[in-house]
């Protein structure tokens, strides 16, 4: 496993991979890697013959008022973590590298990134699409994996990818749960223990969708006012948003009649955490069998 930290040595790597025929994947993290990147990784090996893993934890999808300075942080761990899992290349830049004096130039998507994550974090998709694309044009991926934990991130590069003819696969890797159910996430490391079972409601609050769903109910104002009636029982959670949304336009449906995404955000403490469930069910967003 080799680590490239130089962007133009990555661009070089990579054109030379491709001239002798090998198939390019990319893994693209922030790091503190989980089993949730990992699963990406797998995925990644199984379509590709090279398996790029970049982490960077990328300014510019950060607020001014976000943890970019706190991120947790831990090269050598996620080297041993990427090692393991049979990383071929960590891309590993410095913002600096990234982002040099007098750089100017954005991704910018105007309708599916204006709800559910947009709508609280402006300027967060403009960062992610931007990041996304220089490490599309350094990394020359055939495939790219992204994890549906992020699913309207997930969707916004399926479309940049289509609307700006970058000749690359997206795939969409299915959530990874701790045992108890919660989301794997990076950010999970800032959780207190007792914060760590408060988390436990995001994933309540969608198997109660799912119950509803199960048994018959249609209406999204019913649903999600029984979702945040749960997640309403925790002191320390506060709802960013519960929404209902058709599963390709990211818009709220009033019915759930056609497949729909049940996304929610939810502070627990400083902490902000997000899930989905995807309904019908379809193995990407699935949640464990109710208890
Ligand atoms: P990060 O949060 O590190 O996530 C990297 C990738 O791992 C994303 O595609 C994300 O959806 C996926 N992932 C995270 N948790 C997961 C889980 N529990 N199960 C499955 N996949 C999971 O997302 C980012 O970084 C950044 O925005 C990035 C795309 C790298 C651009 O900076």
């Amino acid at each position: 496993m080799k680590t490239i930290t130089v962007p133009e040595d990555m661009q070089k790597t990579a054109l030379d991979l491709r001239r002798a025929g090998k198939r390019i994947g990319l893994v693209p993290t922030m790091g503190f890697l989980h089993e949730g990147h990992l699963s990406l990784v797998k995925l990644a090996r199984q379509q590709a013959d090279v398996v790029v893993l970049s982490i960077f934890v990328n300014p510019t999808q950060f607020g001014p008022n976000e943890d970019f300075s706190r991120y947790p942080r831990n090269f050598e761990r996620d080297a041993a973590l990427c090692q393991a899992a049979g990383v071929d290349i960590i891309f590993n830049p410095a913002p600096e590298a990234m982002y040099p004096a007098g750089y100017s130039v954005y991704v910018e998507e105007n309708v599916l990134a204006k709800g559910l994550c947009g709508a609280s974090r402006p300027g967060h998709f403009r960062g992610v699409l931007t990041v996304v694309a220089k490490l599309f044009n350094l990394v020359l991926p055939d495939v790219a994996v992204f994890g549906q934990k992020d699913a309207q991130q997930a969707r916004l590069i399926q479309q940049m990818a289509h609307n700006l003819n970058f000749p690359i696969a997206i795939l969409l890797a299915p959530i990874i749960r701790e045992s108890n159910g919660l989301a794997m996430s990076s950010r999970n490391a800032y959780l207190a223990p007792a914060e760590r079972r408060e988390a436990l409601c995001l994933q309540q609050a969608l198997k109660t969708a799912r119950r509803l769903y199960r048994a018959g109910e249609r209406d999204a104002r019913r649903i999600i006012a029984a979702m945040q009636a749960g997640i309403e029982q925790i002191p320390s959670a506060r709802v960013d948003y519960i929404a209902i949304v058709d599963h390709d336009t990211l818009q709220p449906v009033a019915q759930l009649d056609t497949p729909v995404l049940v996304a929610l955000a939810v502070s627990i403490g400083k902490t902000r955490l997000i899930d989905n469930l995807a309904l019908p069910e379809d193995g990407l967003s699935h949640l464990p069998a109710m208890k």
